[in-house]
């Protein structure tokens, strides 16, 4: 099966992207697997709809395995869900050497991750990432988290899957919203670090948003693979990793404003990238043509590229600061230079930011 290395020492693992190759991930999983014993911490409608799949491929390859299903929503990266699913894992008597398997979207990779990484002071875990997003960055890099009252993913871990298995088909039943909240994340890895992935992407959007099969295992494995390399730099987020930002310092900021319920996360990236990139131009970064450029890909993905009227750019500015993210009360803000390559920038004055947030807004 074709697969892509995320280089990282000892803590090394492959992703596999193809298609309908969801009943292999038993054959797979003996190949690396310590002993018989897997829980497959699963998001609901995936397991509804996928599950049997996967629990027949787990026993046909002599697996004593147990599905623990958890509904869909990003409340449920809670500290509640954690200590049920560790209950879980005690119920199932797993023990040091046995496989945790994630299996749904960020949500249930983010949460099972961690509870991966704490249960027995971290066993290994597979990830079968089940949406757009989770395929194309959740389930590469090995971040793992909860959330706290306080703000999202404040608890957690880096800890590596030991393999990643993306069956592209399973796209077939995600909602076209979610389809292009993910793309997102593709186009944002063309404008950060790839060029030509971008231009693949505007040459080839309508057949990438009708799934058809050959280009869409195409632009998973090279966006998986460029995020694949920036990880391989830096595991821990301390230099480039950081560029994987791009669109998110305004993204996040604008998601916590309108109270997480209004926008997608990829939606509110791509509104983020696209004042990103007016910031760029106003500041001379950039010519005008890579942001016409971008702005057009994202309006022909059907994504919104203009903050809310009602947003007040001092507001969404003050919870710009508020990113985790942010160090030393500077922004930081990933900027780009032209399409396939940024750079960061700490000492942009926050009028020009807030000049940039004004020219982004819808107007009446
Ligand atoms: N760890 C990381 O590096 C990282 C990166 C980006 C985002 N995240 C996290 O990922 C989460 C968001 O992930 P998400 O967008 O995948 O959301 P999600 O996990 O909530 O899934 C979105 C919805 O899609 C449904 N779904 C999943 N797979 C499906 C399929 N194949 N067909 C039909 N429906 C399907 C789910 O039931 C859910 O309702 C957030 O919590 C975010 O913090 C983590």
């Amino acid at each position: 099966m074709p697969s892509i290395d995320v280089e990282l020492g000892e803590n090394s693992y492959p992703i596999i992207v193809d298609y309908h190759i969801l009943n292999r991930v038993g054959e797979l999983l003996k190949a690396k697997a310590k002993s018989s014993k897997v829980i497959v911490i699963a998001d609901t409608f995936v397991s509804k709809h996928y599950g049997e799949i996967v629990s027949d491929s787990l026993s046909d390859a002599g697996f004593d395995s147990r599905i623990v299903d958890v509904p869909p929503g990003d409340e449920q990266k809670s500290m509640e869900w954690f200590a049920r699913l560790h209950d879980g894992l005690v119920d199932h008597r797993m023990d040091r050497v046995s496989t945790l398997i994630t299996f749904g979207g960020g949500v249930v990779g983010d949460l099972g991750g961690f509870v991966a990484a704490t249960y027995m002071r971290g066993i290994d875990y597979a990830q079968i990432p089940t949406t757009l997003l989770a395929q194309v960055d959740a389930s590469v890099g090995g971040k793992t988290a909860i959330n706290h009252a306080k703000g999202k993913n404040l608890i957690g871990a880096f800890y590596q899957p030991k393999f990643v298995l993306i069956d592209v088909a399973l796209l077939q039943t995600l909602p076209r919203r979610d389809i292009r909240a993910g793309l997102i994340e593709v186009i944002k890895h063309g404008v950060i670090m790839d060029a030509p992935l971008f231009d693949q992407i505007e040459a080839n959007l309508d057949a990438i948003l009708n799934l058809e099969r050959a280009i869409l295992i195409d632009v998973i494995s090279r966006s998986c693979e460029d995020k694949a390399k920036i990880v391989a730099n830096d595991e821990r987020e301390s230099g480039v990793r950081e560029t994987l930002n791009y669109g998110h310092t305004f993204g996040h900021a604008l998601e916590a404003l309108t109270g997480y319920n209004t926008y997608r996360h990829g939606e509110a990236v791509a509104i983020g990238m696209n004042c990103a990139a007016q910031l760029a131009i106003n500041l001379g970064m950039m010519d005008s043509v890579d942001g016409t450029r971008q702005r057009k890909l994202l309006k022909r993905a059907e994504l919104p590229v203009h903050f809310p009227p009602q947003i007040s750019p001092e507001k969404l500015i003050e919870k710009m600061y508020l990113d985790k993210k942010t160090k030393r009360e500077r922004l930081r803000l990933i900027l780009p230079v032209r399409i396939g390559e940024v750079v960061l920038r700490e000492d942009v004055q926050q009028s020009r930011v807030a000049e940039a947030i004004s020219q982004c807004m819808q107007r009446g």
